[in-house]
């Protein structure tokens, strides 16, 4: 067996190194505190709003509590639940003989080890990260995993943490720039236009249209990430003027981003491609709601054939639990 290193592997080379994370405090807290009582902790959550980055900030807090590490596996590439436990396999350093199976190879890896395994973007191969996951929490007493993924795993004893998107400034008040800075969507946009702008700052006259860009970007960090891009050539004025069309608009060129976090749209076809026909029909037909609305509206707009009765609800809790509907 090769030496196995402590670091955390991670399958994106081009990663750039851990950025800022902001907010967080309670989903660090609520994940770190279930690990005390269970042994699988699943962050759930639509995509772009920040699984993987609160995965990163936990696997640092965390190293220190596990003898033999943190090791980051990145199923994203994945595209059959038959290749988990052979991307397991080679994304922690195993070497595979050929004699013995991905999946028993692991098993006894784990068998006496302290570790935390950490599954990034479990939902497309959902079936073979469900599987894997047994079996190795199975075989050993010490395990402990964390999964993102839109959807949880649904396995006995498996705490979910729901993360939401990030918290905005409220818009009944005009707060000055260092009030609006206390909201994490507020300082994130900050720190991410300063990153591609080093003239950009948040003024007391500012204020009060950034605190409408980031109500306007529902406080999700790619959104909010993809936008501040737009503020290496145009003012907030400018973008908030264009950003109608938040599909075209926000875009990112950088080719180290994963396909489905170049833009918005991108992101939307990847979670769509994950429904099942139903589940992308009352989707369409759910479009025509923005903000919140309850199950007899729901009924009454989207109730038609094919969704009658249990099949909307069925449709319905599909798309709540692939974090779609909120
Ligand atoms: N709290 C945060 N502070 C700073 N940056 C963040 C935060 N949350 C997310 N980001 C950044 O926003 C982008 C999207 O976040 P992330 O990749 O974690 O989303 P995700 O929920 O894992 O999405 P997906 O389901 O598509 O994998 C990333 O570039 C990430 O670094
Ligand atoms: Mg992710």
């Amino acid at each position: 067996m090769p030496e196995m290193g402590r670091q955390v592997s991670r399958a994106r080379a081009l990663t750039p190194p851990a950025a800022e994370l902001f907010g967080r405090q309670r989903e660090l807290a609520s994940a770190r505190e279930l690990f005390t009582a269970t042994r699988l902790v699943t962050l759930t959550g639509p995509g772009g709003v920040g699984k993987t980055a609160l995965s990163e900030a936990l696997s640092a807090k965390l190293d220190r509590a596990f003898r033999d590490g943190v090791w980051f596996v990145e199923l994203g590439a994945q595209r059959s639940s038959d290749t988990v436990a052979e991307a397991v396999v080679t994304q922690i350093g195993l070497s595979a003989p050929a004699s013995v199976d991905a999946e028993e190879q692991l098993r006894r890896h784990v068998a006496d080890r302290s570790m935390l395994l950490i599954l990034d973007n479990c939902e497309h191969v959902l079936p073979g990260c469900r599987r894997l996951v047994s079996a190795l929490l199975a075989a050993s007493t010490e395990l402990r995993v964390l999964a993102t993924s839109r959807e949880p795993l649904g396995i006995r004893g498996e705490r979910v943490v729901a993360v939401r998107p990030l918290e905005i400034p409220p818009n009944h008040r005009v707060l000055t720039a260092d009030e609006l800075c206390e909201y994490p969507a507020a300082a994130m946009l900050k720190a991410r236009a300063k990153a591609v702008n080093d003239q950009f700052e948040i003024t007391d006259r500012t204020a009060a249209e950034i605190a409408q860009l980031c109500t306007y970007l529902d406080g999700m960090p790619l959104a909010i990430e993809l936008a501040a891009m737009r503020l290496r050539s145009l003012s907030v004025h400018e973008l908030l003027t264009h950003i109608d069309d938040r599909f075209a608009l926000l875009t990112s060129g950088d080719p180290t981003v994963a396909p489905h976090h170049r833009s918005l749209d991108a992101l939307v076809r990847w979670s769509y491609d994950l429904c099942s026909s139903t589940e992308q029909l009352l989707w369409e037909r759910m479009a025509v709601f923005s903000g919140s609305v309850d199950l007899p509206t729901i009924r009454a707009v989207c109730g038609l054939p094919p969704l009658q009765g249990t099949k909307l609800l069925d449709a319905l809790d599909g798309l709540v639990s692939k974090s779609i509907v909120l």
